[in-house]
């Protein structure tokens, strides 16, 4: 296993004088460039602002693999990039910064998962979208957090399944299909691990009418499933779900308030979505310096400089696709 240093982030580099500047330049440069701006949930504000699609790693995949546009640039993480320039051969790829890794992404190679396969020779191999594209050339299916039980459940039940980056998906799959035989690798984002059932229970004290939105990823998650299934808490009022899911939940739930687990910069969309209710991060720390490298300037220096071109070597990506293909068919 690796491990990726985190960059520091600038703090809001922009006033709001600029941001409306930025904004209107964005918007008349990807005019100009046929361009199309994806950002992903947990952007910064003035990002998500200046898309033209926001949403989670499968939507926007799904964008990017249906754009009309000749230029993506992409307000998300370098895999995120990868994937779309593997869904979009012809279409030139742009991440405004490339210091935006992910330490989940980080814990495995290409070599990982060839030795591991190696061990278990009959398995099929399910690696979560959070990965390089050397690792997914290794794999039978791609899968996010928003579709992952309808990749699994896509598997012949006689078949074993090698799950990986992530720990707390790979658990929370476990747990929800316990006649499965599924190996999960150890992998963890550093930002989700650090959302612990304690924090969470603090706040769910604190606010006993919130409904609570739950990342699998997270620490708490695992913690979250094993005492709903012995009973010790009630499911209702619980949704673990994909960035996406969380989002889709604030506005067909009735309730007034949320506690939100997962990276902060989620809550920006949640407020737009359902500007009436209330939303309370049940981890404020929880903030991931990956993503955080993207600012506007730097999407607008992106689309004058045309930079960082994100390629993926044709062979890898071949190789890839199919598992890529299989994900953006699966889950709604
Ligand atoms: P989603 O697929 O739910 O958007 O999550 C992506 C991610 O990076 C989670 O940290
Ligand atoms: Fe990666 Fe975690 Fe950041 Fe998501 S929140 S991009 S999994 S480091």
């Amino acid at each position: 296993m690796t491990s990726l240093s985190l960059p520091v982030i600038d703090q809001q580099p922009e006033s709001p004088g600029q941001i409306a500047a930025l904004h209107q330049e964005i918007r008349g440069l990807a005019r100009a460039r046929n361009a199309v701006v994806l950002a992903h949930n947990y952007q910064r504000p003035e990002v998500q602002d200046t898309a033209d699609f926001v949403g989670d790693s499968l939507g926007l995949a799904r964008q990017a693999a249906s754009t009309e546009a000749e230029v993506i640039v992409f307000a998300g993480v370098h895999f995120m990039a990868e994937t779309a320039a593997i869904l979009s051969p012809r279409k030139r790829v742009l991440l405004p910064d490339l210091r935006a890794g992910c330490s989940l992404a980080a814990t495995i190679t290409g070599d990982d998962v060839r030795r591991w396969k190696a061990q278990f020779p009959d398995y099929i191999s399910v690696g979560y979208v959070n990965t390089t594209a050397e690792v997914k050339a290794e794999l039978d299916y791609c899968c996010t957090s928003g579709n992952v039980l309808d990749v699994i459940d896509a598997i012949p039940a006689d078949k074993g399944i090698l799950f990986l980056p992530d720990f707390f998906l790979g658990a929370h799959v476990r747990r929800m299909r316990p006649e499965r035989r599924i190996e999960v690798w150890m992998g963890e984002c550093h930002v989700h691990k650090g959302i612990r059932a304690e924090t969470l229970n603090e706040a769910r004290r604190q606010y006993p009418d919130a409904e609570v939105l739950v990342h699998p990823e997270c620490g708490c998650a695992g913690q979250l499933i094993y005492e709903m299934g012995h009973g010790d808490i009630s499911p209702e009022g619980l949704h673990i779900a994909s960035t996406e899911g969380m989002v889709r939940a604030v506005t067909e739930r009735p309730a007034s308030r949320f506690i939100v687990a997962t990276e902060t910069g989620i809550m920006h969309r949640m407020r737009q979505m359902a500007p009436e209710k209330e939303f309370i991060a049940a981890d404020p720390e929880a903030v991931c310096a990956f993503m955080k490298t993207i600012t506007l300037t730097g999407v607008r220096d992106s689309l004058v400089h045309d930079r960082y071109h994100v390629t993926v070597p044709p062979d890898i990506a071949a190789r890839a696709r199919g598992a890529i293909d299989r994900m953006v068919a699966l889950g709604r």
